[in-house]
């Protein structure tokens, strides 16, 4: 009997989407919760045919030429900024990624920023919990609202459209910036109007990112941008770091150039610009919007239904570079 054929999963998979994987390959999976070190996958790479990757590996030229046997590489994210297409298309290697089913779950996180920035949650959390809530008074603690405020939405892709529809909810009139402008009937539906990205600065109160990280986007929001936003308005990130300059960020937050922000990524992940921790108007996630159970849950199937139809021979659903 022929031998199965090896692939590595980099991450903690459910049981049942391994086990898919396991009727058909030989599977070494990286069951842990940190991720795989460098020296570990340059290792582990050598004799597979299939990868199903994380965010958290850079897969660059140099890992690949460790790979002359890979086929397909299906990474469990939307987003594939961590992949060197180039190098990946150079060797004929298939890529994949997860796009639809984290959308809702993104788009939660973005408006929990939203809310808690707005609101001050985690700043309350914190001093309750420190047994410093000790008055209340008609203008002690204020937050500001955010029902009828206005949203400016950069990057108006599935997550920035998810977004608006929630902002809907809320009364938020809506201005939006993207690559591609929604056909009329959409713009209609989500009361969503197309300006310049200058115009957008300045006129939102929130101003949340959904764009791809690429060269293009590579500190797309830095001095410049943060000169012309409200000195009332918050910055939301559930995008990629390296989209926002973090240290104009931080210079904008100390400088009282805008209000607050609201991050789950950043530049360097997982370091932060050292001086955001210590300031309140700004709220601090790990890299979570598409962490919850039933979504995590969706993308690792995903991600293995590509990796198992690339290996098959067949069009993976999700192929990024056909
Ligand atoms: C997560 O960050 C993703 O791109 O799916």
């Amino acid at each position: 009997m022929k031998m199965p054929a090896p692939i590595l999963v980099t991450g903690n998979l459910p049981a049942s989407v391994l086990d898919t994987l396991k009727r058909e390959f030989q599977v070494e999976c990286h069951a842990e919760d940190r991720p795989m070190s460098r020296s570990k996958l340059l290792h582990s790479i050598r004799d597979k045919i299939g990868l199903l990757s994380m965010i958290t590996d850079d897969i660059d030229g140099e890992l690949l030429d460790y790979a002359p046997k890979l086929i397909m590489i299906a990474n469990m994210a939307v987003g594939y900024n961590n992949i060197d297409l180039e190098a990946a298309a150079k060797r004929g290697i298939l890529v994949s990624n997860t796009p639809g089913v984290l959308t809702e779950a993104t788009a939660d996180l973005a408006f929990s920023l939203i809310l808690g920035t707005a609101r001050r949650i985690a700043e309350g959390d914190r001093m309750v919990r420190e047994g410093r809530f000790s008055f209340w008074a008609p203008f002690h603690f204020l937050g500001r609202d955010v029902s009828g405020k206005t949203l400016g939405i950069i990057g108006m892709g599935r997550i920035g459209k998810a977004v608006a529809r929630r902002a809907r909810g809320f009364q938020m009139p809506i201005l939006y910036f993207s690559r591609n402008p929604l056909e009329k009937t959409e713009e209609e539906e989500l009361n969503a109007h197309y300006v310049p990205l200058n115009n957008l600065l300045g006129e939102s109160d929130f101003v949340s990112l959904h764009i791809p990280l690429s060269s293009v986007t590579r500190h797309f929001i830095s001095e410049k941008e943060f000169s012309l936003m409200k000195t009332t308005a918050f910055l939301i990130n559930t995008s990629r770091g390296p989209v926002v300059d973090e240290k104009a960020l931080l210079e904008a937050l100390q400088n009282r150039i805008i209000a607050g922000a609201g991050i789950d990524v950043y530049e360097n992940e997982p370091a932060i610009t050292p001086g955001l921790e210590k300031l309140d108007q700004v709220l601090l996630l790990p890299h979570v919007g598409s962490a919850t159970l039933e979504t995590r849950t969706r993308m690792a199937a995903m991600a293995a239904g590509n990796l198992l139809a690339g290996l098959r021979g067949e069009a993976p659903p999700n192929l990024i570079n056909p």
